[in-house]
């Protein structure tokens, strides 16, 4: 019996998959490569010592899903795979909708049909970006989002609530990550987006490798002590130990459950270019640019819902974050 882990090869996945195989967990892995590469799989091989077997395959195709579940005995699913550029999904609303959703009810579908009803869901602090909703943000507040990204997070939250409230043999745990960052101590796995960062620890580790100029800092005019955004930054290995506690919740509990996975902590854009700079020894030039559209003043979790149930809260604090994320930067510029 195995885990399928969609999206393994991609950032969160990765390091997920690693930590499993290092449970002892059995796993299957299945990526279509959209944003990841093939030789990710080598460095969680390579850390964990472990094989697995990998289908490079695409939750929009039936008959590829269906081959997954059919020479493997699949009994949980942590759903990792799906678009997440804001700005493309403003650009690209179908391309976003179609993968997201479509992919989702693929892949429920191949669950249903090989009797598999566990699956943990990758959702989003994004689903809280309403006017009406102020940090902390508790898993009890009304949703929407400001973008098509955000949104497929909000629909596709629905209908795993329907159809847990259809069938009690589902077992469905939504998890509302907070702003994960950080890669593996080790440096073998971490972030590593194409082209210009969107977000900003990544582009923050480009300016320090010198390959962008300076940090344009997205508004200094917020109701925040510093007048810059506030959010909730996450270790991705605590996120990562935080879906394998909720495989253990749900042992017991059949529904759908909202959880959020974050510190409860905030931190504003400087405060993280400060701890950057004190983890890589370089200087983070900054300028002050005008508000980015969608963004709001604060964000950060009322964590308290993870702590009670899963008996899980973050550990690593933002020095610790930004130390492996520039670790891996060094080695992964090194590689290259
Ligand atoms: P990622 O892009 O690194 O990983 C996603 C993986 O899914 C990639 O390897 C990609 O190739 C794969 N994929 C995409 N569409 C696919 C498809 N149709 N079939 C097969 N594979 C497909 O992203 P990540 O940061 O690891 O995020 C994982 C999940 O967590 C996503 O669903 C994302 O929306 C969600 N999430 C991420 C963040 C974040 O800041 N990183 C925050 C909140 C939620
Ligand atoms: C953090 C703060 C920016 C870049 C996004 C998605 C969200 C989730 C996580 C997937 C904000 C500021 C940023 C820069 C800056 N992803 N910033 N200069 O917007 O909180 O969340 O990623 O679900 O859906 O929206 O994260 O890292 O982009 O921004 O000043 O070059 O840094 O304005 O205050 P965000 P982020």
């Amino acid at each position: 019996m195995a885990i399928l882990i969609t999206g393994g090869a991609g950032y969160i996945g990765s390091h997920t998959a690693a930590q499993l195989l290092a449970q002892g967990e059995e796993i299957v892995i299945l990526d279509n490569f959209s944003n990841s590469k093939p030789e990710v799989l080598d460095a969680i091989r390579t850390l964990t010592g472990r094989d697995f077997p990998f289908y490079q395959a695409d939750l929009l195709d039936e008959g590829q899903l269906e081959q997954v579940f059919q020479e493997n005995a699949i009994h949980t699913v942590i759903h990792f795979a799906g678009l997440k550029a804001v700005g493309e999904s403003v650009a690209k609303p179908l391309l976003y909708y179609h993968n997201n959703l479509t992919g989702t009810l693929n892949l429920c579908r191949a669950m249903e049909r090989h009797g598999c009803f566990s699956l943990v869901f990758s959702s989003s602090a994004t689903v809280y970006y309403l006017g009406c909703n102020t940090a902390p943000f508790r898993e009890d507040f009304p949703l929407g989002s400001t973008n098509p990204y955000g949104m497929t997070k909000v629909y596709i939250e629905q209908i795993l609530t329907d159809l847990a409230a259809s069938d009690s043999r589902w077992r469905i745990a939504l998890m509302r990550y907070f702003n994960p960052i950080g890669a593996h101590p080790s440096g073998l796995l971490g972030e590593d987006p194409n082209g210009i960062p969107n977000n900003l620890l990544p582009y923050i580790a480009k300016v320090a490798l010198g390959e962008l100029p300076c940090l344009k800092v997205y508004g200094d005019d917020y109701d925040t002590p510093d007048g810059t955004g506030i959010r909730d930054y996450i270790h991705v290995c605590d996120l990562a130990q935080g879906h394998i506690c909720a495989l253990d919740y749900l042992k017991d509990n059949p529904g759908a459950h909202p959880i959020n996975l974050g510190s409860g902590k905030g931190y504003s854009v400087l405060e993280v270019a400060d701890a950057f700079e004190r983890a890589s020894g370089v200087k983070i030039p900054r300028v002050i640019a005008p508000r980015r559209d969608g963004d709001i003043a604060r964000s950060y979790a009322d964590a308290s819902l993870a702590k009670e149930i899963l008996h899980w809260e973050a550990r690593r604090g933002i020095d610790e974050m930004c130390r492996d994320a520039w670790n891996y930067t060094l080695l992964h510029r090194q590689q290259n």
